[in-house]
């Protein structure tokens, strides 16, 4: 597969869940084990792109010839992460499952328990990373996941939209596909197109994935 696709290409993917602190030993997480962001990443390495790797809490190490690995937890960190590695960069490939909200608050000292009585958090939206850099006036080429678990096309095609992408990833969530398994399947949409990437490993889609980026990459570039 070295087929240099995205050779003199910086690309930044983002990676994993994140996780939003609750208290010292407690916090709001999500199902994404990062192995589809990774995959990724390594597929931008061997298609000869440099690749920065935006890594929510995993524990996988980097692929071989990753150029640069940022470790993050939060939502904000990302969001921080993700704002200063793509100054510059050609294509930013999201596949984290970013934390939609935060605890309002996180408290210094572990909750206690109150017997009887329920406890209520109050969650602050998170940043939406895409948005933001789609926003910008000179950004990316952006493209994006979506995880559903339901009327996947429709949702992924109003993402698209709605945050203004280069191209969306879809897919559906559950039958031993998406979070925490070894197998997925995808459909790509763009504007005006879509590609179905049947049921393969994490490896092979993903390497299938970057090799239509480069193809889009380049049109949108012509
Ligand atoms: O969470 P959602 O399904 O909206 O995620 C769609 C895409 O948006 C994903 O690529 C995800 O990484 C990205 N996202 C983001 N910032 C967020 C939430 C999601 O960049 N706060």
């Amino acid at each position: 597969f070295g087929n240099g696709l995205l050779a003199g290409r910086h690309v930044v993917v983002s990676a994993g869940p994140t996780y939003e602190d609750i208290d010292p030993v407690r916090f709001i997480g999500n199902r994404s084990s990062g192995k589809m962001g990774f995959a990724v990443a390594e597929a931008c390495v061997l298609a000869g792109a440099r690749v920065t790797l935006v890594a929510g809490p995993v524990s996988l190490t980097s692929p071989a010839g990753v150029a640069r690995r940022i470790d993050v937890r939060s939502a904000a960190q990302m969001h921080a992460a993700v704002l200063e590695a793509s100054a510059g960069a050609d294509i930013y490939i999201a596949a984290a499952a970013v934390g939609d909200y935060r605890p309002e608050q996180v408290a210094p000292c572990k909750l206690k328990k109150q017997a009887g009585a329920d406890l209520v958090l109050t969650l602050a939206e998170n940043p939406d990373i895409l948005a933001s850099l789609s926003a910008l006036p000179e950004h990316p080429f952006l493209v994006g996941f979506a995880a559903e678990t339901h009327d996947v096309a429709t949702y992924a095609q109003d993402k698209l939209r709605r945050k203004k992408l280069d191209m969306i990833a879809a897919n559906q969530v559950g039958e031993g596909l998406g979070f925490e398994t070894a197998d997925n399947a995808l459909t790509l949409y763009w504007n005006g197109g879509s590609r179905e990437l049947p049921r393969a490993g994490k490896a092979e889609l993903a390497r299938e994935l970057v090799a239509c980026v480069a193809e889009r990459f380049r049109g949108a570039r012509a």
